[in-house]
């Protein structure tokens, strides 16, 4: 198995491999953290259209007085959300000046205008989401000024798409009803529209239907996987009652934001299928199926009876979700069992269909149009567009942006959320540390730079965007706190190309807004990743044999200042050496200040050639995830990168005079991926013992073995064990190949850290 390497990686190592090494020390203590510039200019998020600046200033030492008029409830809410979020500021009932709201006629949908002088503000909008806009911009200068003085300005803005969204996924992992409203404020403070919630899956089905109790009694809880022989994990559960969403969906809507539920069909059913089995295929469930991850080929059926329950679902659904648009799903449907099927071949025939993928056009039709009876838009992933949908339903776009291209060339209104641009379950830096997900970084400078507008629609075509989304699938996402650093800054971003209705290449001009906006959201519970701005410290050995060789990189090409045992700061231009115990600090700047509280590293002689397996290069990077342990239960587990389909891990460069000796530190997890047929091309050799060895090779994937390690000693360890080899004498700086000889797939075995060790001096 495993990939030829083209000789061209290693010709261009001695330079390369420096610059990507990952870091090989122990953290240690980051410097203070460094206060974001409370610059009034970059106060508001997003982006604002337009602001005019005027003579004099607003004192708020006496506070402000919240002043929504009479009987106008959308003012008040608004009004009572900056009393919220504003604490002592917006308390004021007295003689401090006022903000008031004010509701005109003839602006556009969530457009405000926002005067400030010496005598108070005013809010003027035709909406109420404009005049929450109104409101929270005047929150975001009041407290980047804290609590000074706010310049007199006229803000005149509103944004450019209809659609500012995310979507959460709280059916692989579930997320507390508190946390999901502070995901509302953070989405609120962004001026952020639309939440997606998905809320059924393969693996759970955690909202309440009072007709179908089973589904989530038996659909709401699942047991985790866990590798052959490993102990058992806890039940996973968690379910919404209706009461909970409908607070939710109130607390939300007071916010701006409207809440679109999903409801997968026909595929990603099977905890449908297994709380009602009568609305499958009859294809049994083997135990436990409901833990694993991918494309599940498990099938509602397309029976009347099926589709009479589905409405009785669709129908609660609407009760709880007031809002115009109801997702019906429609992504990876294998039609394997319905091909399969003569019943459904049968009803295939009866409805003078062509083949399985009219047929779920015909199913999502039936559906949508369920829902447009009662005054609804049905939106579906863009495989519905396979077979004939009506015109009226919204195609959401996640194979890329073609979707939305046809979708739009075709007359349906389309939203743009492509994989894997959009998608915030891959990781957005691999930092030690950092939590598991899909492996492949999306960067917030990536975000940033997406762009909403595909060059290929006319104008008129155009008009069918109605805004774009960013997804956060949860498969590998498994606490809220991890939900958080996955999702912020990044959805800071998606804001931003929403509000401008253009991607942007202005890097720090975005991050001189979004310092203070995460700043301030900091009260409001948002922990997000400073992933984006920390550096990584890479390190290996230096030339001829002395100290450590440094190299730093961060993300968006923005300049580096490190110190070394805290001497006076320098300029980051190159790699540069280090001694042996050094500590090294470093941060990235905007406009010549840090941002964030850095990174920070101890060199350590000894672990020089030590990489974690997220700094490891996979070798043909087919399905790439940063994989968490599955052991153990409670405190800190492992991850590890692994392609799934083909591991096998490239240790680039490593630098093999006096090398003898090589550590691997290896665990295992389930085989828990249900990937159809892709299962039949994972390969692996022969192994040589009953639990296999791992196989180190020189230069190339079929180059020659240079250690063997048996995995015996650690197939009786469910967590991370240490494997010792001897590895052959070599010269020079060579690619290691590391791979597994074993009977199958399940258990996968990974790599946790690969650490090279010279020979003890004679
Ligand atoms: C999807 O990612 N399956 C919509």
């Amino acid at each position: 198995m495993g990939r030829h390497m083209a000789s061209g990686h290693l010709l261009s190592c001695a330079l390369l491999c420096v610059i990507a090494a990952p870091v090989a020390a122990e953290p240690v203590a980051p410097p203070a953290a460094v206060a974001p510039r409370a610059d009034l200019a970059t106060a508001l998020f997003p982006t604002p259209q337009r602001v005019e600046p005027h003579k004099g200033q607003l004192d708020l030492a006496r506070g402000i007085r919240l002043a929504p008029p009479a009987g106008d409830e959308g003012a008040a809410k608004a009004a009572g959300l900056l009393r919220g979020w504003g604490g002592d500021l917006f308390g004021r009932t007295d003689t401090a000046p006022p903000l008031r709201f004010r509701r005109v006629t003839g602006m556009a949908r969530e457009a405000y205008r926002l005067d400030i002088g010496p005598h108070g503000a005013e809010v003027q909008a035709s909406d109420d989401a404009g005049l929450l806009y109104g409101g929270i911009s005047f929150w975001q200068l009041a407290t980047a000024s804290g609590g000074g003085t706010i310049p007199a300005q006229s803000i005149a803005d509103g944004p450019a798409l209809g659609w500012r969204g995310a979507m959460l996924d709280s059916a692989r992992h579930y997320q507390s009803p508190r946390y999901i409203r502070a995901f509302i404020d953070w989405m609120a403070a962004h001026k952020m529209n639309r939440l997606h919630w998905h809320l059924v899956d393969d693996q759970a089905w955690r909202i309440e239907i009072k007709a179908f109790p089973r589904l989530t009694e038996v659909g709401g809880v699942r047991q985790p996987a866990t590798a052959p022989g490993a102990p058992p994990l806890p039940d996973y559960r968690g379910t919404y009652s209706q009461d909970e969403l409908r607070a939710i969906v109130a607390y939300a809507a007071d916010r701006g934001i409207e809440i679109v539920p999903e409801i997968d069909v026909p595929g990603h059913a099977l905890a449908a299928i297994r709380a009602y089995p009568e609305w499958g295929m009859g294809v049994p469930v083997p135990p436990g199926t409901e833990a694993g991850w991918g494309v599940f080929p498990w099938l509602y059926n397309s029976d009347e009876a099926t589709l009479a329950a589905l409405e009785t679902i669709l129908g609660e659904v609407m009760a709880i979700f007031p809002g115009r648009y109801i997702h019906i799903g429609g992504d990876e449907a294998v039609k394997d069992q319905w091909r399969a099927s003569d019943a459904t071949q049968a009803r295939i025939r009866a409805l003078g269909l062509k083949d399985e993928t009219a047929l779920q056009g015909w199913f999502m039709s039936r559906l949508a149009r369920y829902l447009e009876a009662h005054g609804r838009a049905a939106i579906g992933w863009d495989e519905i567009l396979d077979g004939e949908v009506p015109p009226s339903v919204t195609i959401m776009s996640w194979r890329g942006i073609g979707g939305a291209i046809e979708a739009a060339k075709r007359g349906h209104d389309t939203i743009l959320s492509p994989a894997p641009a959009l998608y915030l379950d891959h990781v957005q830096a691999m930092h030690p540390g950092d939590p598991p997900g899909r492996g492949g970084v999306i960067s917030l400078a990536s975000v940033l730079a997406f762009e909403p507008q595909p060059a290929e629609l006319s104008p008129a075509e155009s008009r069918h965007i109605l805004g774009l989304q960013a997804n956060i699938w949860t498969e590998h996402i498994r606490t809220e706190a991890r939900t958080s650093f996955m999702a912020w800054p990044r959805l800071s971003a998606v804001a931003e190309v929403g509000w401008r209705g253009h991607g942007s290449s202005d890097y720090p001009a975005f991050l001189r807004r979004l310092m203070p906006q995460l700043e301030r959201l900091r009260p409001l519970g948002l922990e997000p990743s400073a992933g984006a701005w920390t550096p990584a410290i890479a390190v290996e050995p230096g030339a001829d044999g002395r100290g450590a060789a440094v190299a730093l990189s961060v993300q968006g090409d923005l300049p580096i200042r490190y110190q070394i045992d805290g001497a006076a700061p320098k300029p980051y231009v190159g790699p540069f050496v280090a001694s042996d115990g050094a500590e090294i600090t470093a941060w990235a700047l905007l406009d010549g200040r840090p941002l964030g509280t850095g990174a920070a590293r101890r060199i350590r002689a000894d672990a020089l050639q030590k990489r974690e397996s997220r700094a490891l290069e996979t070798c043909a990077k087919k399905v790439d995830l940063l994989l968490e342990d599955d052991f153990p239960a409670e405190g800190p587990r492992a991850s590890f990168l692994i392609d799934i389909l083909a591991p096998c891990w490239i240790y680039r460069g490593a630098m093999l005079d006096k090398v003898d000796r090589i550590d691997l530190a290896v665990g295992q997890i389930p085989f828990n991926f249900q990937v159809g047929k892709d299962r039949d091309t994972i390969r692996f050799r022969a192994p040589k013992t009953p639990e296999g060895e791992f196989e180190v090779r020189l230069d190339d994937c079929d180059g020659p073995v240079v250690a063997m390690l048996p995995i015996a000693p650690a197939a009786a360890h469910p967590g991370v064990t240490r494997l010792t080899g001897m590895l052959a004498s070599t010269q020079g700086r060579h690619d290691l190949c590391v791979t597994y000889t074993a009977a199958g797939p399940d258990p996968l075995w990974a790599i946790d850290s690969i650490q090279l060790f010279q020979q003890e001096p004679k």
